[in-house]
């Protein structure tokens, strides 16, 4: 381990050896880019990144010593309470991104029905709520009740999340939309199912909550997901997605302060000074929240409503073109700039990795329940004037591989998939999986290069293995 510098070095030097570090990241201006890049090329944006050095160094933890954090944090706040058509009783927080709002929001909800005598509480989640529920329940110590969603459009099956509610359940949870699928959960049965059963209802709208509205305004006929539907008691909406802020910023919402309380954590029983934490963070930069109120105001409804014409027009192009593509098909009907794609003639992972080869980069997915294995697509504003590229590259890549048929398995990973099959995942240990990842890294099949046959093998394991192997990968990986 090294240690501290020895010596001090140049800010040029510096400088250099952290552009050849960065070389082989996803640039945030490359159109090719699936993922991950949000931000807009306007001013708006240069002024985001100016207001966030500004800010960098206050601290939002104390608001007697650094009363605009929450001077900001309010009239973020505000923003998006008004843009999900919340009244004045709406309150919440500023968090540093959705999976922070949503195990707050989780958290909440938990102590809710704690208060309420429920001593096991339960989360019952769509198979296709994001990963994030998840990890809440993990650290909050709530029992996940995952419902298949229905088979055809990949939404939230609503009665079968009724026949799932007890007398345990703390929690139910709607998406606006799933991430994987870009699909938009019937938001309002679920809004009818919480007030009968006096539960809270979720809306996760980290990706959709924002850009949502500005459809619905440019003429889109959306179902009512926000506070407009009785029985919604809380929304995360992420700013750092649609909103193209920097990084670490989302806000959580709740209809009611009463549940907002449950969030809140106070401890002063220590010599130190009294901590109040409303959110997960206790120090936190107020950066990315002062850059995100600033690009808010500098765009305002008429530049977001620009951006938002312009990815409209980027996710219709992406879906009349992808209707025409022949072995290509749209899963379900995604609402906003996200879809997912699959193929019965070719082997989708292969395709993301020819796709790759060309420089888009995308997230393919594994098969989960009724939804077979898919790739993933966003219209971002970095991308949506080179949607016609993409199509052409796509539909050239589907014919190649069609032409070429399914590759054969190579020898390394068919006897990694028998290794991997043969025995029960609970007789597996860790040893064994982790010298078959670091053979796997070592050989160079895994990380950069190509990774069809990974995702191929992956893909058929028992989603609690594929977590196990990717746990170890990652352990092995930040070493
Ligand atoms: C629907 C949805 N929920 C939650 C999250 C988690 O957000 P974050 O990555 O900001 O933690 C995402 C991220 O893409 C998302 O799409």
């Amino acid at each position: 381990m090294s240690g501290l510098p020895k010596t001090s070095q140049r800010r040029a030097d510096l400088l250099a050896r952290l552009k050849l570090i960065s070389e082989n990241d996803l640039r945030i201006d490359d159109p090719r880019a699936m993922v991950y890049v949000f931000r807009e090329n306007a001013a708006a944006s240069t002024l985001g990144e100016e207001v966030l050095r500004q800010f960098c160094w206050n601290n939002a933890l104390d608001a007697r010593a650094f009363p605009s954090a929450l001077v900001l944090e309010r009239e973020v706040v505000a923003i998006a309470a008004g843009h999900l058509s919340g009244d004045a009783q709406v309150c919440g927080n500023f968090t540093s991104g959705g999976t922070e709002s949503i195990i707050l929001a989780v958290k909440a909800a938990r102590d809710r029905a704690r208060v309420r005598g429920v001593s096991a509480p339960e989360m019952i989640l769509p198979q296709s709520a994001h990963p994030a529920f998840h990890k809440a329940a993990q650290l909050l110590g709530l029992r996940v009740i995952s419902v298949p969603v229905d088979g055809q459009q990949l939404t939230a099956d609503v009665p079968a999340i009724a026949a799932a509610i007890n007398a345990q359940t703390a929690l139910i949870v709607g998406s606006a939309p799933s991430y994987a699928h870009g699909v938009l959960d019937p938001i309002d049965a679920l809004g009818e199912l919480a007030i009968a059963h006096d539960l809270p209802l979720h809306v996760d709208a980290c990706i959709g909550g924002f850009v949502l509205p500005l459809f619905e305004a440019l003429g889109q006929t959306i179902a009512p997901f926000d506070f407009r539907v009785p029985g919604v008691s809380s929304i995360s909406i992420d700013f750092h997605k649609y909103a193209g802020t920097p990084l670490g910023a989302s806000v959580v919402l709740y209809r009611e302060p009463a549940l907002r309380r449950h969030q809140i954590f106070s401890f002063s029983g220590w010599p130190g000074y009294a901590l109040v934490n409303p959110t997960l963070q206790s120090s936190r930069s107020a950066g990315p929240l002062a850059a995100t109120w600033a690009m808010l105001h500098s765009l305002g409804r008429p530049g977001y409503l620009a951006i938002a014409q312009r990815l409209l027009d980027g996710q219709q192009t992406l879906l009349r073109g992808l209707a025409r593509i022949d072995g290509v098909r749209v899963l379900g009907n995604p609402v906003i700039t996200l879809c997912a794609i699959t193929s019965e003639i070719v082997n989708v992972f292969a395709l993301a990795e020819q796709m790759r080869k060309r420089g888009w980069r995308m997230h393919p997915q594994f098969p989960c329940g009724d939804a077979p294995a898919s790739i993933h697509l966003n219209v971002l504003p970095v991308n949506s004037a080179a949607i016609p590229i993409f199509l052409d590259d796509l539909e050239r890549c589907v014919s190649t591989l069609a032409a070429a048929g399914e590759p054969p398995v190579s020898g390394a990973f068919a006897s990694l998939a028998e290794t991997l099959t043969a025995v029960a995942p609970d007789q597996l240990a860790d040893g064994p999986l982790e010298r078959i990842i670091d053979e796997l890294i070592a050989s160079g099949e895994i990380g950069d290069g190509e990774m069809t046959a990974l995702n191929n093998l992956l893909s058929a394991l028992p989603a609690e293995l594929r977590d196990r192997l990717l746990t170890i990968y990652s352990d092995r990986i930040s070493r």
